[in-house]
């Protein structure tokens, strides 16, 4: 067998068992987090706990989603982006979460409190923005919705990087004291766009088309 062949070989494998990581990876902290709130683990404010553990989780799974791209191409590991469906759909999973704990638990479903919110915060204006982003690339990440799109579906799955921009502010807003731990998040997210310029770029000018 050629290198490259047996190269080529253990990448598939590999990429299996990271998509199983990547379920893993989002699955089990929110087993953890049932059983945390069960045994009553989550501290003096609870509500308060379980929003934060699940804005963090919603923002590491965006921009890890964002980094599956950029590392596919420079490790010439294409079989990598078989990690984007499942990161995004996670994300979603996580955001939806995150969102329901603060209509259902911080605000206890209370409609017209929950519309005072949204016009009064702009930091939450902000977060629900990046969900119906969200919502709409996880019910498009449907293969016959896929498929239907064709290259609209593209252009519209470039909104994640409008996404990640609303999510870090969105963050960076909602923190009442320390700016560091936003703006280390930030950081990442700029770093992670502009590694992926060249994408960016090609995507505002199918956009303009
Ligand atoms: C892509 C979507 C979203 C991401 C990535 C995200 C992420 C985050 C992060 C990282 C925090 C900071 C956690 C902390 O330090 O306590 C946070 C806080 C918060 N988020 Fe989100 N969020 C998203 C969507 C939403 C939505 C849709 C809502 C509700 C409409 C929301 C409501 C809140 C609230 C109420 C807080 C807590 C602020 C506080 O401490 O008082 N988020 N979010």
């Amino acid at each position: 067998m050629s290198r490259s062949a047996s190269g080529a070989a253990w990448r598939k494998p590999l990429a299996i068992t990271l998509q199983v990581c990547v379920h893993l990876g989002a699955l089990l902290p929110l087993l953890w987090l049932f059983v945390a709130i069960n045994q009553g683990r989550l501290g003096g404010d609870p509500v308060k706990e379980l929003i934060h553990y699940l804005g963090m989780g919603t923002i590491r799974l965006l921009l890890l989603t964002l980094l599956v791209s950029p590392l596919a191409k420079s490790l010439h590991f294409g079989q990598l982006n078989r990690l984007r469906r499942p990161l995004g759909l996670w994300c979603f999973a996580w955001a939806t979460l995150h969102f329901s704990a603060w209509l259902a638990l911080d605000l206890g479903l209370d409609w017209s409190l929950i519309g005072g919110e949204l016009v009064k915060r702009t930091y939450i204006l902000l977060g629900f923005s990046a969900w119906l982003i969200l919502l709409a690339l996880a019910i498009t990440s449907l293969p016959a919705l896929l498929r239907k799109m064709g290259r609209n579906w593209k252009k519209l799955h470039g909104l994640l990087y409008i996404v990640v921009l609303l999510a870090c502010w969105h963050f960076w807003w909602s923190v009442k004291s320390g700016w560091i731990e936003p703006a280390i998040y930030f950081a990442i997210a700029l770093a992670l766009l502009l590694w992926r310029r060249a994408s960016i770029s090609r995507w505002i000018t199918s956009l303009r088309r």
